[in-house]
């Protein structure tokens, strides 16, 4: 963390150089160290990060306290409302996934993939043009960067300042993977509770997060705050699927975000090789009429894209290695929270918020990508 960081938080948690005491530096970073907010509360700074986690979600910082000799705050023990335990163990999957896949989307064959796919999430032709929308951002906000990939991303090819937060262990990893970039800073936080000002960011993205919150339309409204008037507002949510892709994503879920994040890994392996060796098939089926019980439309279908998106998520895609395609449906079935919308969801809350321009563009069959203005 640098210390510039300060410019950038809410004025009203009076977070400067005054209340920021250093322990350890490593370069223009401050790798250890404690930020005293105005409200009182304690920011600690560990491996460059600074935490401003809910007391209910904060991990045990006491054995930080005592190696700097600081007396253990006192918390608030009020109860842990049932919604952050459930976010608590929705972080468990994030921190393990984040922590094993720090490469994730920076290598060169990840790239070329997930790139070409943001061009259709944002509905722009080509990564020319990417850029180009990046360049004409100022402060860009990202939540739940993950590895951090897109932040880098958005810092290295945008030229304004970038503002990533996780509430996971993946804040360490986009720290790790972004920390050499001066107009890049990464905190630990909880996008419904955010140390930054509201109508301030040129362009706020969210992209596959918000559903893995307590409530998709508390997360998109408290985000919504933060993009100042004329501020565009990105985010990807997952799309209600048909009935019998619903049912097995229930079913599976059921059991598989029970098991701890390694027996998860191993549980989906079987699901892995069969969309592995679907994909080998290259095979194709034309179904001239819908299904619209299932979901399911007319036209021309690959055969393990047809199983994958209307009956079991079995992903496979050849620019990944095994591991990183097993941990694609890991994501899938092991986190607490996952909601799936539809797009008249979707609508319902920007209209509420008096959304006026929006944009759903159609980037694959299973997610929401919605790009919104803010009205001046
Ligand atoms: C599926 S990953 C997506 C990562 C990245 N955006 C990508 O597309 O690869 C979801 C990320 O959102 C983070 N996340 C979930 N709930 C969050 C919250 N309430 N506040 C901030 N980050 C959150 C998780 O820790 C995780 O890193």
């Amino acid at each position: 963390m640098r210390p510039e960081l300060a410019r950038f938080l809410d004025p009203k948690l009076g977070l400067g150089s005054d209340n920021l005491q250093t322990f350890h530096r490593e370069g223009d970073h401050v790798d250890e160290g404690l930020w005293l907010s105005a409200d009182g509360r304690w920011n600690p700074i560990i491996r460059g990060v600074p935490c401003f986690l809910p007391i209910a979600l904060r991990p045990d910082f006491s054995e930080f306290f005592r190696k700097h000799g600081l007396g253990v705050p006192k918390q608030d023990d009020a109860a842990i409302k049932a919604e952050s335990e459930q976010q608590a163990k929705t972080n468990v999957t994030f921190s393990d996934k984040w922590s094993k896949f720090r490469n994730y989307g920076l290598e060169p064959g990840h790239q070329e993939f997930l790139f070409d796919w943001y061009c259709k999430k944002l509905g722009l032709p080509s990564i020319e043009a990417l850029k180009n929308f990046y360049r004409g951002k100022k402060l860009i906000l990202e939540c739940g960067p993950g590895s951090g990939f897109n932040t880098r991303f958005m810092a290295e090819n945008g030229g304004g300042t970038v503002i990533s937060v996780d509430i996971s262990e993946a804040a360490f990893t986009t720290f790790g993977n972004t920390k050499h970039l001066p107009n890049c800073h990464v905190i630990q936080a909880d996008l419904n509770e955010l140390p930054l000002p509201d109508n301030t960011f040129d362009f706020v993205i969210a992209d596959g997060v918000l559903h893995h919150t307590p409530s998709t339309r508390q997360a998109v409204e408290s985000l919504y705050r933060k993009v100042k008037p004329g501020g565009q507002f990105f985010f990807y949510v997952y799309r209600r699927m048909g009935a019998a892709r619903y049912f097995c994503d229930q079913h599976i879920r059921e059991t598989f975000s029970k098991l701890d994040p390694e027996a998860c890994y191993k549980a989906c392996e079987g699901i892995t090789e069969m969309g592995r060796e679907l994909s080998k098939l290259k095979a194709q089926v034309t179904l001239e009429k819908p299904i619209p019980i299932l979901g399911i439309p007319a036209g021309t279908h690959d055969v393990q894209r047809l199983i994958y998106y209307y009956f079991v998520k079995c992903f496979w895609n050849d620019a990944f290695d095994y591991e990183t395609n097993n941990m694609v449906n890991f994501d899938w079935y092991h986190p607490h929270l996952a909601w799936q919308h539809s797009e008249e969801e979707v609508e319902g809350w920007l209209k509420d918020l008096g959304v006026k321009e929006y944009a759903f563009h159609p980037a694959n069959p299973n997610g929401i990508s919605t790009l919104v203005r803010k009205p001046e």
